[in-house]
């Protein structure tokens, strides 16, 4: 068997897909290149292994999945997640697995499509009163985050839902792009008298979304939500991480998937017409849009002990990227796998799928919010499409940006208008 390919000269492995300067683009042709597995190699415990082959996904997300963690990447999110569902392994996530599956399970599912409706149409009037959109990821963000908040935690209040959407983003942006920069902020610098500017406003944006989190949480209690039902008795640590890790896994995610969904039927209008006629081709529009534009596009991953698989040894603690971008774009699973054609999953849907198609990722720490995600971006793209019809402005091929969840670099714009019917 051919040796693994090794691209040298790599320093600060973590950052790498952050520094590369058209990450995604340039990720591809690596694994087309290298077949789907290469090594960013900096040195000893330098490595960074980049996988887009299928049976190696098996292998870390199901064969040997409890000797890999999520690792740097996730960890560094620790001063926002605490000891949330995303960071934790074994029994302490399994409790916070038990205590979160009922309340996103499917007959909790109605009320909160109400409230993902009602919203939504709220943003369509306002689409359609102004014909043309300037930023719909933007709007998106902002709709979703409400959406979310309501439905599951039963808020009603107002805030300022930018400040948030700015300072959770501040918060992801210094995980991702500069980890070892909140590692020197939480544990060498926290804790002195004077801090520099930029981990005095790192503290800052945590505790303003921390009493955000504490504020929902008062709300919640009162009104008896569905996300309180299945939590309420637990500790006040405990409820807290719960909603920091919901706001960090929810929102922000659908909030892609729906706006690239939008923008690829903007660009091929004949689409809006088919999810017209038909609810089963909103998914497969979905499906085709997560595809092409995975919210989640890389899942990290470091093993605890070392580990063989075919002739490839992993160190312990190796640090893996499984590179979904790729792995949906692969030619030898996709045909034509540059072209958007929502048809591919009109046979067999995602079955038969499991390691090549993975919007929602695999195996035991997979999404738990897939089955609400799924419902409620058809719920909202049946409404969009029932009401209006839209075009796209700009290039039907965006350049893309690679924070932790993915976004169009410069945003994008749509022509809209009201369907007569
Ligand atoms: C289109 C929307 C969504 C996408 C694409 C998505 C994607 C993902 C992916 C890929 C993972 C696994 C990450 C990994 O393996 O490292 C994940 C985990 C998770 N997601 Fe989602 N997600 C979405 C919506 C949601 C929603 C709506 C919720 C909750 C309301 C949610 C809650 C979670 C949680 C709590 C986890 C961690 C599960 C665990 O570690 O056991 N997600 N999501």
């Amino acid at each position: 068997m051919a040796e693994t390919p090794h691209i040298r000269g790599f320093k600060l492995i973590e950052r790498i897909p952050f520094l590369i300067g058209n990450t995604l683009p340039e990720l591809h042709r690596l694994a087309l290149k290298h077949d789907g597995y290469y090594v960013f190699d900096g040195g000893p415990h330098q490595q960074l292994h980049v996988i887009s082959k299928p049976d190696w996904v098996k292998f870390i997300l199901k064969d040997a999945a409890s000797n890999f963690q999520r690792g740097p990447v996730i960890n560094a999110l620790k001063p926002l997640l605490g000891d949330g569902i995303f960071i934790t392994d074994q029994s302490p996530w399994k409790s916070r697995h038990d205590a979160l599956k009922p309340a996103l399970k499917e007959d909790a599912f109605e009320p909160y499509l109400n409230i993902a409706r009602e919203e939504m149409e709220r943003l369509m009037d306002q689409w359609i009163s102004s014909q043309t959109v300037p930023n719909v990821e933007r709007d998106i963000e902002r709709c979703l985050l409400k959406i979310l908040v309501r439905g599951v935690f039963g808020y009603t209040g107002e805030v300022h839902w930018d400040e948030i959407i700015l300072r959770h983003k501040a918060i992801l942006n210094a995980a991702g792009i500069a980890r070892q920069k909140i590692d020197y902020y939480v544990r060498k610098v926290v804790g002195k008298k004077r801090l520099p500017r930029n981990v005095e406003r790192y503290q800052d944006d945590l505790q303003y979304l921390e009493l955000f989190a504490n504020e929902i949480l008062a709300h919640s209690s009162t009104q008896s939500s569905v996300f309180y039902r299945y939590i309420g008795d637990q500790s006040a640590e405990f409820q807290r991480d719960m909603v920091l890790n919901i706001l960090f896994a929810g929102y922000d995610t659908t909030a892609s998937a729906l706006s690239m969904t939008i923008h690829q039927l903007g660009a091929h209008p004949e689409w809006q017409e088919a999810c017209r006629k038909d609810q089963i081709r909103i998914e497969h529009v979905i499906q085709e849009s997560m595809r092409l534009y995975p919210p989640v596009w890389a899942l990290f991953r470091q093993n605890e002990e070392e580990v063989r698989y075919e002739d490839e040894v992993l160190l312990a603690n190796t640090y893996v990227m499984i590179d979904v971008y790729s792995l949906h774009r692969q030619p030898e699973q996709w045909e034509e796998p540059l072209t958007f054609n929502p048809n591919r999953f009109s046979k067999t849907g995602t079955k038969g799928m499991a390691f090549t198609y993975l919007p929602f990722g695999q195996g035991q720490r997979m999404c738990i919010g897939k089955p609400l995600a799924m419902r409620e971006l058809t719920e909202l793209v049946k409404t969009l499409t029932a009401c209006m019809s839209w075009t796209l402005n700009g290039d039907r091929h965006p350049s893309l940006r690679t924070d932790i969840i993915l976004k169009t670099k410069k945003g994008f714009s749509l022509s809209v208008r009201k369907l007569r019917r």
